[in-house]
């Protein structure tokens, strides 16, 4: 009879410990370590070939490998063109953000352009999601589906609709009963990725995982989950804004800066394909402490406002807060331009942040979150038709950013008519007004931002 041996593994990270202990060797997390029972069976490495020869890379047949376009544009554009014939693809996000029905929407439209398509539900019932796709008009012949939870389910699934195409909704709730551990556990998760990831490799499925995060935006489960897939897609928005973010975070098939972008309709999801003014919809003009930044996201600039608010703290640690931006560069500009730039904000409340529910934690932003935070604490309004882009280093100096005139294009063509940039930046695009700036200091006073601040703001 098989042993029994026991181990403690970390939710979070994955790592093991022969003991439980409060903190977790790995990763530092507290309590995150779980127990684990494992069969001891010895373990035999394999005598004789696995059936697989060694190939010249060349001679590697390549028909299986073409993609298939999801039809869901913005999702094509983060996959690089669609999903690849036995690849996995891991889809995690918060509870509510979509995930559910970006993938019905994916499906749907693969069925409708001949696929035939899986869908393992292991966490709404059959009626749940038929009621969904009836709101999403997704009630193609080449859509099929299943509730199961149980692995041995999926894979009886597969084998009877011998799909294009598998999407399992989600990982967590998918389970082998043959483990000695509770369904959603760090080793149930890992062994039924692995085994779905296997099942795509061997039958040439393009599989799709929905997972869960956690609620600091990790995968839950182990790490390892990442490993195992071919490409980790986050699904991200704020909760209170229809905007939701599609990246990848990982992609063997093609690059991971590309962003997509929807809005949660009605009807589902809806492609945002020209963003550019998105974020600049209900700006004020003429008020102080506002600034337009273009920043790029992936391949493609987007306009993006940047505020400051200044105020006069009774605290002794006066607080600091970056929302969307990165806390750590808006410390730095802060220290430039107290050091640098003669504008000493310590003893006041600071506030910067992005508008939209967008993040822009590029060095480009550095000179927007500067110049928002002079505006502020003067009360002077920068002019409504600028945007700044450059990055500020600690001497005070503004430096170039990558794509500048990709930005300073995409600014112009959406009616900006000034531009405030480092010195070296390349030509400006026609209709435009480009300030060229060697310093932080030369841009607060090229825009009137020196002297003493207004009395009340
Ligand atoms: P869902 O796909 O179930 O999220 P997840 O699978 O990531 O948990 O989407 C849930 C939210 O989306 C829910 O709050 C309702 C909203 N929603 C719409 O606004 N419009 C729609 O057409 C659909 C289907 C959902
Ligand atoms: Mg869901």
């Amino acid at each position: 009879m098989a042993r029994l041996r026991t181990v403690h593994r970390c939710t979070e990270c994955g790592a093991s410990a022969p003991q439980w202990t409060g903190r977790c060797p790995g990763c530092a997390g507290w309590n995150t370590l779980v127990e684990e029972v494992h069969e001891a069976a010895p373990r035999r490495v394999p005598a004789g070939d696995g059936g697989e020869r060694p190939v010249r890379v060349a001679d590697v047949e390549m028909a299986d490998w073409r993609t298939r376009p999801t039809g869901i544009g913005e999702l094509d554009r983060v996959l690089g063109g669609g999903l690849v014939p036995g690849s996995a693809t891991l889809v995690g996000g918060e509870p509510g953000i979509g995930k559910s029905t970006l993938l019905l929407q994916a499906a749907s439209a693969m069925a409708a352009a001949g696929a035939r398509c899986l869908l393992v539900s292991a966490e709404e019932s059959k009626e749940q999601v038929r009621l969904r796709a009836e709101r999403l008009g997704a009630l193609g012949s080449g859509l099929w589906l299943v509730a199961h939870t149980s692995l041995a389910g999926v894979q009886g699934a597969v084998d009877e609709v011998r799909p294009d195409v598998l999407i399992v909704d989600s990982i967590q709730t998918v389970f082998d009963p043959e483990i000695a551990s509770a369904p959603g556990s760090v080793v149930q998760v890992r062994e039924c990725a692995s085994r779905l990831v296997g099942l795509a490799k061997q039958r040439g499925l393009a599989t799709v995982l929905v997972g869960h995060v956690t609620k600091d935006g990790a995968l839950a489960g182990p790490r390892v989950l990442e490993h195992v897939v071919d490409t980790v897609l986050s699904f991200e928005g704020e909760r209170h804004h229809a905007l939701r973010m599609l990246r990848a975070s990982k992609h063997r098939f093609g690059p991971t800066g590309e962003l997509g972008l929807f809005e949660m309709a009605g009807t589902g999801l809806v492609d945002v394909p020209d963003p550019g003014a998105l974020f600049l919809g209900d700006r004020r003009a003429g008020v102080a402490g506002s600034v337009v930044v273009p920043a790029m996201e992936g391949q493609r600039p987007l306009l993006v406002e940047v505020q400051a608010l200044v105020t006069a703290s009774d605290l002794p640690m006066p607080r600091r807060s970056a929302q969307g931006l990165d806390a750590g560069r808006v410390n730095l500009v802060i220290a430039v331009l107290a050091e640098r730039a003669r504008l000493s904000l310590g003893r006041s409340d600071l506030y910067a942040s992005t508008v939209g529910g967008v993040r822009v934690t590029e060095p480009a932003a550095d000179l927007a979150v500067a110049l928002a935070l002079a505006s502020a604490s003067t009360g002077r309004p920068l002019p409504p038709d600028l945007v700044a882009c450059g990055e500020v280093g600690l001497a005070g100096e503004l430096r170039q950013v990558g794509h500048t005139g990709r930005r300073l294009a995409e600014a112009a063509r959406l009616g900006f008519g000034r531009a405030v940039v480092a010195a070296s930046a390349p030509e400006a695009p026609a209709g435009l007004e480009v300030t060229r700036l060697s310093s932080l200091s030369e841009a607060l006073s090229h825009l009137g931002m020196t002297g003493p601040p207004r009395q009340s703001h």
